[in-house]
């Protein structure tokens, strides 16, 4: 419970877990729901929030510490809801505070957390301070919450540098007396001067707004963007967006993304994450390099960022070898817990990754209508099975995709006239962006939308195959997707060990990864296509048929001797 004096609560707001543990989101299973397609339930075809309620059972069958939803805040979905008008709301599409409120008690009924997202980054244009920046006078106080400047050339008419929108295009636009602002993704999405101390306060106020009501946690979005070097003259870039993994600079000096002062802004919020108790926890998403990632999730800071590695890693046993030590000793040096993510709604599904060619680009696949390459599903699937099982042995926590526990595949062809990403249009179709991990879940075999909603029309249109994945057609089925994650998270509450790893395999890896915890629990994934000799002890659970005495190719095995 919230102990700050000062601090707005009553009775009715909070709602703490039944087993407070500080700790919890150390080695948790955190899933990720996308609240528009999760589940409709009041049948207009958009998720909303008495939807994600309706269907916590299956998140608490499944065996989730945590459910994290991606924004549900009053939004004209210019970048899927990632366009805040206003952070202590919700889209009335989507539901009421009292809707909200609902939802977090029943998850801590079910000893689920809730988890919130932050777009501390950018508002929307329609947020009650960028409308009231629009109708001030340059050089206002209220033009001094957003990046405005003077354009360049002899009227201005040029953008102030050459900084390059994150989904095509200038990062700038220009506003009728001449001006200019800054977004680093859609021009519906102006960035914060987060050197404005309003601001600065303002998110400090919807941390404490959330905190209060109940949430557990925050997801910060974009959290390596927000310190930004806005001394003039500001510099040019070279006109490209820098790839934030691989292309930054390591000492921070990048004008706008992975500066130092930016940790200042994150200990300043954990002093009022630790306003509670228990603690709020936090993860940061930035895509900076490993080294540069652990330092937002020191723990005078957010506690935990997302490690996309494994997102990027390559099948294969010495790559996913390279990938674990470097996370964790990156992890350990900072004092954080790990993360590990297969899939989320960014990205290509794992499952389609699995099944395509090592090397493919997987834009030009999209543009392909999922076609060119061919994808091996059946592949994928065994490979994304072997890498669940995998991943959620590895010390710290794994955060699921809603509907990677089907094993969904991308929806790959979906229509022109259906893409809702900004990223098409604004990259003149060059890219096709990513709806294709965002298609509405199917719940049921058939019936409209599968179950989604009572609507046959869906935000975003389902394949004809769905139904085949869904939750009705996977429940109760042996050897299922949705059953092995079942039993996944049920033994990985019983043999969790402390958030260290010991590697069992002789020298450098090439076809196998075998590990062990500091309980017994050993995991051993074979990543290459021929069987090898099973170990001795006993078969926890495997992500595939076992043969006799062997391990099959692209199949993890969990035994306990
Ligand atoms: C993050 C979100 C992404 C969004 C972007 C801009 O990367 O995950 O979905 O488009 O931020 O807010």
């Amino acid at each position: 419970m919230p102990t700050t004096e000062g601090t707005p609560v009553t009775d009715k707001h909070v709602d703490t877990p039944t087993h407070p543990d500080a700790d919890w989101w150390r080695q948790a299973v955190v899933y990720q729901v996308y609240p528009r397609t999760f589940a409709d339930a009041d049948g207009d075809g958009l998720g909303d929030i008495k939807g994600v309620t309706s269907r916590l059972d299956h998140l608490q069958g499944l065996g989730v510490d945590a459910v994290w939803l991606s924004p549900f805040y009053p939004s004209a979905l210019a970048d899927g809801g990632y366009d805040v008008d206003d952070y202590r709301d919700v889209d009335p599409r989507l539901g009421t505070l009292a809707d909200v409120d609902e939802m977090i008690h029943e998850a801590h009924q079910r000893d689920i957390r809730v988890i919130v997202d932050i777009v501390p980054n950018h508002s929307s244009d329609r947020h009650a301070w960028f409308v009231e920046a629009l109708a001030a006078e340059p050089g206002s106080p209220a033009r001094e919450r957003y990046v405005f400047r003077d354009g360049r050339g002899p009227d201005g008419s040029e953008p102030p540098t050459d900084w390059m929108s994150h989904f095509g295009g200038p990062a700038w636009t220009r506003v009728p007396d001449g001006q200019w602002y800054l977004h680093l993704f859609t021009r519906e999405q102006p960035d914060f001067n987060w050197d404005n101390r309003e601001v600065r306060d303002d998110f400090l106020r919807t941390l404490r707004f959330w905190s209060d009501r109940g949430v557990d946690g925050f997801r910060v979005d974009v959290a390596h963007a927000l310190a930004k070097d806005l001394s003039d003259p500001l510099r040019d870039l070279g006109g490209r967006h820098p790839d934030a993994l691989t292309e930054l600079p390591m000492d921070g000096s990048h004008p706008y993304f992975d500066r130092e002062e930016v940790h200042e802004i994150f200990r300043e919020w954990r002093e009022v994450l630790d306003e509670y108790d228990p603690p709020r926890s936090a993860v940061a998403e930035a895509w900076v390099a490993n080294s540069r990632r652990v330092l937002y999730a020191r723990p005078d800071e957010l506690g935990q960022a997302f490690n996309f590695e494994l997102v990027r890693a390559a099948w294969g046993a010495p790559q996913w070898h390279v990938v674990v030590d470097e996370s964790l000793s990156a992890a350990q040096v900072a004092g954080a817990s790990a993360t590990w993510v297969l899939s989320n709604h960014d990205v290509v599904r794992h499952a389609s990754r699995f099944a395509l060619p090592a090397g493919t680009d997987l834009n030009a696949w999209l543009l392909s209508g999922g076609t060119d390459p061919e994808p091996d599903r059946e592949r994928g699937l065994r490979r994304a099975r072997a890498a669940t099982l995998f991943m959620l042995s590895l010390p710290g926590s794994a955060y699921l995709y809603q509907g990677e526990e089907l094993g969904l595949p991308e929806v790959a062809d979906l229509a022109p006239e259906d893409l809702q990403d900004p990223i098409w249009e604004r990259t003149e179709h060059r890219e096709k962006g990513r709806d294709g991990c965002r298609v509405p879940l199917p719940w049921e075999k058939d019936g409209p939308s599968f179950g989604f909603g009572a609507s046959d029309r869906p935000t975003l249109p389902q394949p004809e195959w769905f139904g085949d994945l869904s939750v009705q057609a996977q429940d109760g089925v042996e050897g299922s997707t949705l059953e092995l994650y079942r039993d996944a998270l049920r033994l990985r509450r019983e043999l969790q060990g402390d958030e260290s790893l010991q590697w069992l395999q002789d020298g450098e890896p090439t076809r196998t990864l075998h590990l062990r915890r500091s309980t017994g629990w050993e995991c051993l994934t074979n990543f290459s296509d021929a069987p090898v000799p099973l170990p001795a002890g006993e078969v926890l659970l495997a992500s595939g048929p076992l043969t006799d005495g062997e391990l099959p190719g692209e199949t993890s095995v969990w035994l306990r001797r």
